[in-house]
């Protein structure tokens, strides 16, 4: 697939009337904002088109709505949000393609910003019907895709639109394509990348697709217990997916070395903070304990490969790190990851979180952005809001 793509730095926008699709997708609770990164991220897309004349209209998803109004699930704390940003009002129209948001779009004079209301408040946003996209369009003259977070959905505003609109790709999409594409193309060796969670099924394309790429893949978190378990370890009543051991054996085959496994675990008898606690070697949990995060020796070795590696990519944290007892795998990996030279890069989700609550974001090279569309980028699938772009 074609990564380069076609920017607003490639057109005129004097005038334009712009559509441009954000993740504004952040974290809220009881109508407050916990994390605006996605917010912030957007900003240089959406300053460019200010500074450069256009009337932009802004839209995102937020949750998931199923189709339905639900004021829980409003953009109005990301529009006073940004209008703190921008430091220029930003207002929010009552509907998606209603006659607020009609109104709204067209007194949007060049140089402001408004924003219509959650696209999935309307539930043939997600079914990409083609009537609703056009009336997304309606009044553009241009879309600009900047939603790298939403990239793997082929939704309504961030695919269907293209069909009507020229459609270009914004900045912050743009540094996500050549981070990640750079890593899987090109990268720094050696190439190391820490994969964690929970779920082996959920991990096992992005594993196949690395292994050719990668020089180490570091298997942590809770998808490991079933990798020891493919090799005849003991995991007492660790995470397991039986389903998936035939699998991993052949994977394990095939990968010449370079997936390692963790050398010990930290184990509980219980899924509790609380619980008693201590160390075991790998593959030797007894019955009635579980694993809950990777254990010191395993902590070390993994630190020392990231520490040694030309490029490093994280996805999934390495034990259950909500927990604080069983948070320190994941602190030591993302320590690790803060003090490399190596470039750093983390695939969005829960290493994303794990990291800005330590205070690390800042010394990490590219955090992306996505969750699901990171991972499925790495997966090496075809994202539907990227194709959708011109190419340059
Ligand atoms: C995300 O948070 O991963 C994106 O905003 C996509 O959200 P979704 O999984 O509800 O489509």
């Amino acid at each position: 697939m074609n990564y380069s793509k076609k920017t607003p730095r490639d057109i005129s926008l004097e005038g334009k009337k712009v559509l441009v699709r954000c993740d504004f997708n952040v974290p809220m609770k009881d109508g407050v904002i916990q994390d605006d990164r996605r917010i912030v991220s957007a900003l240089p897309t959406v300053r460019y088109l200010l500074e450069n004349g256009a009337a932009v209209t802004l839209c995102s998803h937020m949750g998931r709505p199923k189709g339905e109004v639900n004021p829980k699930y409003s953009l109005a704390p990301v529009a006073k949000r940004l209008s703190e940003l921008l430091e220029q009002e930003v207002i929010l129209a009552d509907d998606v393609i209603g006659e607020s948001a009609k109104a709204v779009r067209a007194a949007c004079k060049p140089g402001q910003a408004v924003l219509i209301e959650n696209v999935r408040y309307d539930a043939r946003e997600e079914k990409n019907d083609p009537e609703f996209a056009k009336a997304l369009a309606e009044g553009a003259d241009l879309y600009v895709n900047d939603a790298f977070g939403a990239a793997h959905r082929a939704h309504a505003s961030t695919e269907g639109v293209s069909k009507y609109l020229p459609a270009y790709c914004g900045f912050l999409m743009e540094r996500e394509l050549e981070v990640l594409g750079k890593a899987l193309a090109n990268p720094a060796r050696p190439f190391t990348a820490v994969l964690g969670g929970a779920k082996i099924s959920d991990k096992l394309a992005l594993i196949e697709n690395l292994l050719p790429k990668c020089d180490n893949i570091l298997i942590v978190g809770g998808m490991s217990y079933t990798f020891q378990k493919a090799l005849g370890g003991e995991i007492g009543a660790s995470l397991c997916d039986a389903e998936k051991i035939d699998d991993l054996r052949a994977l394990l085959a095939k990968a010449e070395g370079k997936i390692m496994l963790p050398v010990d675990d930290v184990i509980a008898d219980k899924f509790d903070n609380e619980a008693n606690r201590k160390t075991a070697k790998a593959g030797q949990t007894p019955e009635g304990w579980m694993g809950m995060d990777i254990g010191p020796e395993t902590a070390k070795l993994f630190g020392d490969k990231v520490l040694s590696s030309g490029t490093v990519v994280w996805n999934g944290p390495a034990g259950v790190f909500e927990m604080s007892n069983f948070s320190t795998g994941t602190r030591a990996i993302a320590q690790a990851m803060a003090d490399s030279k190596a470039f750093t890069i983390i695939g969005g989700g829960d290493s994303a979180s794990a990291v800005e609550l330590m205070g690390l974001a800042d010394k990490i090279d590219h955090i992306s952005t996505g969750g699901g569309a990171s991972l499925e980028f790495l997966e090496g699938k075809n994202l539907p809001g990227v194709a959708c772009l011109e190419d340059k």
